[in-house]
C-alpha cells in the first residue's frame, strides 16, 4: 500500500511528505518541477532518513501517469499538484484550467482505471468568497469566487462532488486550506518563491532579510481592529498533519467531504510583522499603501468540523510560525539555490 503524493515537491508538499513518513506511509511523488526544485525532495529525504520513488511527470501526461499506477499499489492520492498565483490566473485564464481542472480529471481517470478511488485535494479558503461572514463553515455557499484560480478550486470541487454521488467507492476529502505560512523546525525546507513573493509572509521575509526596501500593506481603512487585512495564518507542519488526518478518513469513507484547515484565529497584516519584528529581534520596514484589488477584509475558520471528524486542530503558536518562518529564511537566503 502507498500514498501517492502529485505536488510533493513544493512548499506543503515537501512537509506533507515528511509527516507522511513519520506516520509510517509508503509515499510515491510525482511533480513536473514548475514551481520546486529537486532539492526539497533531498531533504525531504536527509529529514525523513526514509527513501521514496519519485517521478519528474506532469499529472496531464497520462501514459505517464498511468506507468506510476502500473509499477505501484496506490490505495489514496494526495493531490496538490496545481498553479497557484491569483495575478497570473487572471493574465492566463486557460493555463490554470488546463493545469488545474483538466489535470485532475485525467488524474482521476488514471486512478480509476487502477481501481483507486480516494482523493485528498488541496482546496482553498478562497472558494468561500466575498460574500460570507467569518468564521466561515464547511456548509456556507461556495463559488462567488472573483478570479480564475479561485474557479479552478470550485470547479474541481463540484466535479468530485459530482463523481462522488455517481460512484459509490469515491472518496474525496476537499481541504481548505486557510493562509498557510511557516516552514519545518529544522530550517531545511520552506516555501521557495519565484519572482516577488504576492503572498505576505514570503515578502515580509524579503524584506527582514534585506532583499527588499519595505513592505507594503494594502489598506488600513478596513473594518478590522486596525485597520488591516485579517486572515486564519496557519503552520504548514500543522497543515501538514492535517493531511495525514484526511489520508485515515478517506481510507476509511466514501463520498464528498469539504473540512476546514485553519487555526480559527484570525490576525491582521500590522499583527504580523509586530509578532514577527518582536520574536525575531528584526525589523520589518514598512509602508501603508492602497488596498489591493480583490482583496477582503477578513477571512477565517471555524476548524470544528476537522476536529470532529479527522481529530485534528492546529497546535502551532503564532511564535512558532514568525520563527520557523525566519529560521528557513535567514538559513536559506537564496531558498534552495545555495
Ligand atoms: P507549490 O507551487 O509550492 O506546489 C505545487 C507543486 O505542484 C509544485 O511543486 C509544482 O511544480 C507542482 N505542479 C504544478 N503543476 C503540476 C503538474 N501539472 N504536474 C505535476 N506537478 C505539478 O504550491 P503549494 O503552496 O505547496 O500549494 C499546493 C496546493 O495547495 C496547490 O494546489 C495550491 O493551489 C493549494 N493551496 C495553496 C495555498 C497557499 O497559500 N500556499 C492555499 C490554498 C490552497
Ligand atoms: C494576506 C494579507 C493582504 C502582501 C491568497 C490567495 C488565496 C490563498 C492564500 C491559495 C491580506 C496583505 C499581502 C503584501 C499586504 N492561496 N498583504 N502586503 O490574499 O489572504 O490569500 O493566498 O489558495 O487563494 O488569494 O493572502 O498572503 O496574499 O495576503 O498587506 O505585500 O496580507 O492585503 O490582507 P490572501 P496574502
Amino acid at each position: 500500500m502507498a500514498i501517492l503524493i502529485t505536488g510533493g515537491c513544493g512548499y506543503i508538499g515537501s512537509h506533507t511528505c515528511i509527516e507522511m513518513l513519520n506516520a509510517g506511509y509508503d509515499i510515491v511523488v510525482v511533480d513536473n518541477y514548475y514551481n520546486s526544485k529537486p532539492e526539497a525532495l533531498a531533504r525531504v529525504k536527509e529529514l525523513s532518513g526514509k527513501d521514496f520513488p519519485f517521478y519528474a511527470c506532469d499529472i496531464r501526461d497520462e501514459e505517464g501517469l498511468s506507468e506510476v499506477f502500473a509499477k505501484h499499489q496506490i490505495d489514496a492520492v494526495i493531490h496538490f499538484a496545481g498553479l497557484k498565483a491569483v495575478g497570473e490566473s487572471v493574465a492566463k485564464p486557460m493555463m490554470y484550467y488546463d493545469n488545474n481542472v483538466n489535470g485532475t480529471l485525467v488524474l482521476w481517470r488514471v486512478m480509476k482505471k487502477h481501481g483507486c478511488s480516494r482523493i485528498i485535494f488541496s482546496s482553498s479558503a478562497t472558494v468561500y468568497g466575498s460574500e460570507n461572514a467569518s468564521p466561515l463553515k464547511e456548509d456556507f455557499p461556495t463559488g462567488a469566487v472573483t478570479n480564475p484560480y479561485g474557479r479552478t478550486k470550485y470547479v474541481i470541487e463540484e466535479i468530485l462532488k459530482d463523481i462522488c454521488v455517481s460512484d459509490e467507492e469515491a472518496s474525496a476529502v476537499l481541504l481548505r486550506y486557510f493562509n498557510p505560512v511557516g516552514a519545518h523546525e529544522s530550517g531545511r525546507i520552506g516555501e521557495d518563491p519565484n519572482g516577488i513573493p504576492n503572498n505576505l509572509m514570503p515578502f515580509l521575509l524579503q524584506v527582514a532579510i534585506g532583499k527588499r526596501e519595505q513592505l507594503s500593506i494594502f489598506g488600513n481603512d478596513y473594518d478590522t481592529p486596525d485597520g488591516t487585512g485579517v486572515r486564519d495564518y496557519i503552520h504548514v507542519v500543522d497543515l501538514a498533519r492535517g493531511h495525514v488526518k484526511a489520508v485515515e478518513y478517506a481510507l476509511t469513507h466514501t463520498g464528498a467531504m469539504p473540512i476546514n484547515l485553519g487555526t480559527g484565529v484570525g490576525y491582521s497584516v500590522l499583527d504580523m510583522v509586530h509578532a514577527f519584528e518582536r520574536i525575531n529581534g528584526v525589523p520589518v520596514p514598512h509602508v501603508i499603501a492602497p488596498r489591493r484589488p480583490g482583496d477582503i477584509a477578513t477571512c477565517y475558520s471555524d476548524p470544528a468540523k476537522a476536529k470532529a471528524l479527522l481529530g485534528w486542530e492546529a497546535e502551532k503558536t503564532l511564535e512558532d510560525m514568525c520563527r520557523d518562518s525566519w529560521r528557513w529564511q535567514s538559513q536559506n537566503p537564496k531558498g534552495y539555490d545555495e
